[in-house]
């Protein structure tokens, strides 16, 4: 048997804990039928709850607590709701979203990956019918870029206040994050060649290629990171002849989000860019309820990954037991995928939950349904 695969649960704040009540359901049942040896630990932080005990949103060793883990599995921080209750324990942002940039940070966490593929039976907000054929994977710079937290307020609350935040961007991170583009498209098109659905993207010499990056910049306007992510495409991009390359301004690319989202393949972006783009990517793709998100560190696996869906502990919705779990079963069908690095089963037991959950959405995902409702269906399908 293969060496136990440990996972670290941190359900945190609002919905958080709601749909990650669904995603151990799954993994229990997936555990006992095929023997898994998978074990996971459940911490009540980081969370406002905590933060309420302790005054702060996790311990000071939270980090050395996690690394004992090969992932961890995310629910939502943010603002707990109800947003009806103007009394709730309510700490700002940049507090209680902080442990989820520490993690990244800390365990170099390089790689956010969050697919859009429009699944039968998501909410299809684009009106084109060709939005079905949406499937692309954004992959956004994690490490650096816009979010290196470098700046500060000068003169503050006068007049002649200066607030400055600095963007770093280096080769070597450019270079990792380009060259995984590059991987993945490649990966995704030996996928599609197989499962028999293969599609086609021109490069501009008229080759037509069966995967596709497209890199991401600002590079009219941001010049010095803009073209040095553009000179690295162009080095890294001949390395993989096989798979044809574009390149769009950010604003433009928001844009063609909305109007031809079915051209993208790979998409490629830095830390902010990348966190825009992906909410839109989302929506076009099912809503946030649906959308998977994966930060992953590649190079060492000695330091954990980390898998949380994109849509926030929603307060408007949270404690009414309504949260849509499929977004966070999404991703914890990847966390499966990316341990089956490790040991294959898991690899087996995170398609297998994928499917279930497609199914589901497939044949129900347009019914108004409790989390637990369709946390149960799914649970079925998995053979409880
Ligand atoms: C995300 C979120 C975070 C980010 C926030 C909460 C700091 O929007 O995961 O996309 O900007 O990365
Ligand atoms: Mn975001």
């Amino acid at each position: 048997m293969a060496q136990t695969t440990r996972i670290a649960v941190t359900p945190g704040d609002g919905i958080g804990p709601e749909v990650v009540a669904e995603a151990v359901r799954c993994l229990e049942i997936l555990r006992t039928r095929h023997n898994l040896a998978l074990e996971w630990s459940r911490f009540p932080w980081p969370s406002h709850a905590w933060h309420e005990e302790h005054g702060e949103c996790w311990p000071q060793d939270a980090l050395e607590q996690l690394k004992a883990y090969d992932a961890i599995l995310l629910g939502a921080l943010g603002d707990p709701g109800p947003i009806h209750d103007t009394d709730r324990y309510l700490l700002p942002d940049s507090l209680s979203l902080a442990p989820l940039l520490d993690m990244r940070k800390g365990f170099d966490q390089w790689v956010c990956e969050r697919p859009a593929r429009l699944l039968p039976g998501a909410r299809q907000y684009l009106r084109d019918d060709r939005a079905k054929d949406i499937d692309m994977l954004v992959i956004r710079e994690n490490s650096e870029g816009e979010y290196v937290s470098q700046g500060g307020r000068l003169r503050q609350g006068t007049p002649d206040e200066v607030a400055t935040q600095m963007e770093v961007f280096t080769r070597r991170a450019t270079e990792r994050i380009i060259r995984y583009g590059f991987e993945q498209a490649r990966k995704r098109a030996g996928e599609r060649v197989q499962d028999g659905r293969t599609r086609s993207f021109q490069t501009l010499d008229g080759t037509t290629c069966e995967s596709q990056v497209c890199l991401i910049t600002k590079r009219n306007a941001l010049r010095y990171w803009g073209d040095m992510y553009t000179e690295v495409f162009e080095d890294i991009s001949q390395e993989y002849p096989d798979v044809a390359t574009h390149h769009e301004l950010v604003d433009a690319a928001c844009m063609k989000f909305v109007s031809c989202p079915w051209a993208f393949d790979v998409v490629v972006a830095s830390n902010l860019q990348g966190d825009i783009l992906t909410d839109l990517a989302a929506v076009i793709s099912g809503g946030m309820g649906v959308a998977p998100s994966c930060n992953l560190n590649p190079t060492n696996p000695d330091l954990p990954s980390m898998f949380e869906p994109t849509h926030g502990s929603a307060p408007d919705i949270a404690g009414q037991g309504i949260a849509d779990p499929t977004a966070m079963l999404f991703t914890t069908a990847r966390m499966l995928e990316w341990l089956g690095r490790k040991d294959p089963l898991l690899s087996q037991a995170g398609q297998e939950l994928f499917d279930a959950v497609a199914a589901e959405l497939a044949a129900k995902g347009k019914e108004q349904r409790s989390t637990r409702e369709i946390g149960d269906a799914i649970c079925k399908r998995l053979g409880a």
